[in-house]
């Protein structure tokens, strides 16, 4: 029997969300957004945080970043509607700078701006990443870039050494979804691993197109042999 497949963000309980947001007080984020894409999903991609674009727009993957990841679609020739794209975080981490006014009288001013989530930031949502895993039901996971790779295996290895390499194995989740205190676990179900470089990172180092364009390639491939599966 064929599979009804969705499109839209994980049913992710309110009060998981509510007590996420409770934990996220204190922590300079903002705004707040669901993964969206198929559900289920064989695949799911798995970022940092969004950024000022995706809170406004209210959808993950619409900036800067967003255009690269329609390359990266492009090129393994899938569209929003054959994955899953969710974060680590799902609120806006920023930081405010002081900017001085440039012309004389001008009054220095507020700059807000895109950040790295913290360990602790990610540890405050992890809740919502487990619940989003658990209801898409992918079989590849996509981390992009550092932040989602060591959510999901743990910080021992980095994005550059993994990079373009399948893993097989499971991946961390909350041990308690109600207690972020209880720390990471790995859970049961193994996944295959794909970790890639974040869509941002090729913003700021041009140089890593061709390894993304090979890592694309190897991804293709591999998504192609696991068809059946
Ligand atoms: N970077 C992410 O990791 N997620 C987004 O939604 C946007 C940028």
């Amino acid at each position: 029997m064929a599979v009804e497949v969705e499109f839209g963000s994980a049913p992710v309980a309110e009060d998981l969300i509510k007590e996420c947001l409770q934990r996220s007080e204190g922590y300079d984020l903002e705004g707040f957004l669901l993964g969206q894409g198929a559900i289920p999903a064989k695949i799911m991609l798995v970022g940092e945080a969004p950024g000022a674009t995706e809170i406004v727009e209210g959808r993950p993957f619409t900036g800067q970043a967003g255009k690269v990841l329609e390359e990266y679609l492009n090129k393994l020739g899938l569209t929003r509607r054959d994955i899953y794209i969710t974060s680590a975080v799902r609120s806006r981490p920023f930081k405010d700078k002081v900017v001085a006014g440039t012309a004389a009288g001008t009054v220095p001013r507020l700059s807000r701006s895109n950040r790295t989530p913290t360990k602790n930031e990610v540890l405050a949502h992890a809740a919502i990443l487990d619940a989003e895993i658990e209801y898409v039901q992918p079989r590849v996971i996509v981390p992009m870039g550092n932040i989602g790779l060591h959510r999901l295996i743990g910080s021992h290895e980095t994005i550059s050494s993994l990079h373009g390499k399948v893993i097989e194995g499971p991946i961390l989740r909350l041990e308690d979804p109600n207690d972020p205190r209880s720390g990471y676990v790995f859970g049961e179900r193994s996944y295959s691993i794909f970790p890639l470089y974040h869509p941002a990172a090729v913003i700021y180092n041009r140089s890593l197109e061709q390894v993304i364009d090979r890592d694309l390639t190897a991804l293709k491939d591999f998504l192609a042999v696991k068809n059946n599966f």
